[in-house]
């Protein structure tokens, strides 16, 4: 292996530092309410990391857990309850919903400022237009750990894979917004892409969220490039604890030889969606405080 480790963890705990520092700031402290639908177990997993990092920044989690058989009807009762509730500054609702669930039905009914995933509409426009309320926690995540790393954005040629609503799209509207940290010439390749190796291989700053394993393989990287795995896929392994173990969507033994950065998984991408999580959410706080 050559490229050097793009550590998520390590800067993902800097952060929420910072978030603690502040949060004590504000009275009363922010807080987040996460609601979990059904018994999805990688969501588990997920909602349980946020509530671990909502302890150690300083902000109080509710977590509602409800059972599979939920109606789109009381989802939507519950998320006017917590719009009311002044006590809840953060809003989010776990994806994916059990099927027969309208997920952009509830996105579009959390308040904005409460909109801590930046998924509601008006959200997702004032980032479009360069005028961020909140930002989209994976995509402003995978930015900061290249900011952290000093990997310089602009000029570069981006290359993202994958254009779901949740990392692909917004990812790519970070990195060419004409701001630090961004200013990248960036392509977008999806399902429809023909010979996605022609784009891949172009790329200075590689970033994947395929959501499949192995769509990038080590001839579809440039040597020398960074590159930055968004995939969280959990596959078969006799020989893991559990029989299973988390892999993302880069061969990541064959990427590493061409690489000058890697992100690995897990331990790269995800502590940093967490982290800008926890800053979303301490800025609706102080939103809620400019608000009155
Ligand atoms: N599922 C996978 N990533 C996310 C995320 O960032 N927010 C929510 N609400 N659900 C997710």
């Amino acid at each position: 292996m050559s490229a050097q480790l793009l550590d998520g963890k390590a800067a993902s705990a800097a952060i929420r530092r910072e978030v603690l520092s502040r949060a004590q700031c504000l009275s009363p402290a922010p807080s987040l309410c996460a609601v979990l639908v059904g018994d999805d177990p990688a969501s588990a997993l997920y909602v349980r990391n946020k509530e671990r990092a909502c302890a150690e920044s300083g902000i109080r989690s509710v977590f509602r857990r409800l059972p599979s058989s939920t109606t789109q009807a009381e989802l939507l009762e519950l998320v006017r309850e917590l719009n009311a509730d002044p006590d809840v500054d953060g809003i989010l609702v776990q994806s994916p919903l059990p099927r027969g669930l309208n997920e952009t039905e509830l996105v579009n009914a959390i308040s904005p400022w409460k909109d801590v995933d930046c998924f509601h509409p008006e959200n997702v426009g004032l980032l479009v237009a360069g005028t961020p309320r909140f930002l989209p926690c994976t995509p402003a995540g995978v930015q900061r750990l290249l900011v952290l790393n000093s990997i310089e954005t602009a000029g570069k040629h981006v290359v993202v894979v994958g254009r779901s609503n949740i990392v692909g799209k917004p990812m790519a509207n970070i990195m060419l917004q004409k701001a630090s940290g961004a200013n990248a010439t960036v392509t977008v390749c999806h399902t429809g892409t023909r010979d996605m190796g022609y784009y891949t291989r172009q790329a200075d700053i590689l970033i994947v969220a395929a959501g499949r394993p192995n769509v990038i393989t080590g001839d579809m990287v440039k040597a020398g490039a960074v590159v930055v795995d968004v995939g969280m896929n959990e596959v078969e392994d006799a020989s893991a604890p559990r029989g299973k173990r988390f892999v993302g969507d880069v061969d990541f033994g064959a990427a590493s030889e061409v690489a000058s950065w890697i992100t690995p998984v897990p331990g790269g991408v995800g502590p940093m969606t967490v982290a800008i999580l926890m800053e979303n959410t301490l800025r609706a706080a102080e939103l809620r405080d400019m608000r009155r």
